[in-house]
């Protein structure tokens, strides 16, 4: 009985002690914190992105705040100023527009606090009102687009109709991949845009584009379909099932992004070009901020671009390795 006491007066110090105990290091140590700001979730490319993100930021010497802006400019906003109100070390944000981010920034500034670009890029007249940007070339990914279609017609003179399915307006991918596109395409190329229409990166948007696009000028008249990424490209697969049109052969299919699905379909022969985006930001991210943290803010470049590939019909395609996402 005496034992029995001796015993229950141990458990009850030790229960006592581990209370007073800190619960986790993250508590004992005091985390860089970091508000991210990631415009949605439209594709999975954007789901890959954050997860890169997120995983950067594992360790216990970060905290990651967390805000979807579900694909809204003004949530973007008002996520920024809740990290200002809240004090944190650092902003990441993925602008969903170009335009319209002075204001907020300014307010960021004054409070100390700098904020990296993630994924796409700002116009902006002060570029010291961001820390750097990390992400994929879009010029660049037009530019392979188009240099796939350049080599599928080359010596041909017949007149190519093209149907473009843009991604969301305003947005530096939708942007550069235009332009990178037409900048590049041989100019003996004989091309036809027949329409250009908004897909907004989404898949149901991207099937809705071309099932317009097919009431208006009808499928048998298009040659290539330019789409911006892979899920609007995975719409218009779906539509195109329920036609007689194979893709691949009937209409050229040029896609942006290279995740797992469209490549296989690449290899499955209904894409004929996959240029990739990168999504996995977040291992320069973390190369940036640990330079923040060293206070070694010269070293720090004003834009990373992630090395991307491209993957087309004219490829040994056995030797793609698995995309991860
Ligand atoms: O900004 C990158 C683009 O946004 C990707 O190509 C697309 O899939 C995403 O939604």
């Amino acid at each position: 009985m005496r034992k029995m006491k001796y015993w229950f007066i141990l458990f009850f110090i030790g229960v006592l002690f581990s209370g007073c105990a800190p619960q986790s290091n993250q508590e004992e140590s005091n985390p860089f914190v970091i508000g991210f700001c990631q415009l949605g979730n439209e594709s999975t490319w954007r789901e890959r992105n954050t997860q890169s993100v997120m995983e950067a930021f594992e360790s216990d010497e970060y905290r990651l705040i967390y805000k979807n802006a579900y694909q809204k400019q003004s949530e973007q906003i008002k996520a920024l100023r809740s990290f200002i109100a809240a004090r944190v070390d650092l902003i990441v944000l993925a602008p969903i527009v170009e335009t319209g981010w002075e204001t907020v920034l300014k307010e960021a500034q004054e409070a100390n606090i700098p904020v990296l670009l993630n994924d796409r890029n700002i116009q902006i007249e002060d570029d010291s009102l961001y820390l750097t940007r990390v992400g994929g070339d879009f010029y660049q990914q037009g530019v392979k687009a188009a240099a796939y279609l350049n080599q599928k017609y080359s010596g041909s003179d017949q007149t190519i109709s093209l149907v473009e399915i843009q991604g969301s307006p305003d947005s530096t991918p939708t942007i550069q991949r235009h332009f990178g596109f037409f900048d590049t395409l041989d100019s003996h190329l004989q091309i036809e845009v027949k329409e250009t229409a908004d897909g907004d990166f989404m898949v149901s948007k991207g099937k809705e584009a071309i099932d317009q696009i097919d009431k208006e000028h009808g499928l048998e008249n298009i040659d290539v379909i330019y789409s911006h990424n892979d899920d609007m490209t995975m719409g218009i697969l779906e539509y195109l099932e329920q036609t007689s049109i194979t893709p691949g052969e009937d209409i050229l299919l040029i896609s942006v992004d290279a995740q797992q699905k469209a490549i296989d379909q690449l290899i499955a022969g209904k894409i004929n070009c996959d240029v990739e985006c990168n999504p996995n930001t977040g291992e320069q991210i973390l190369a940036v901020i640990k330079l923040y943290q060293a206070g070694k803010i010269d070293e720090i470049e004003k834009s990373y671009d992630l090395k991307e590939a491209v993957f087309t019909e004219f490829d040994d395609l056995a030797k793609i390795q698995p995309r991860g996402y």
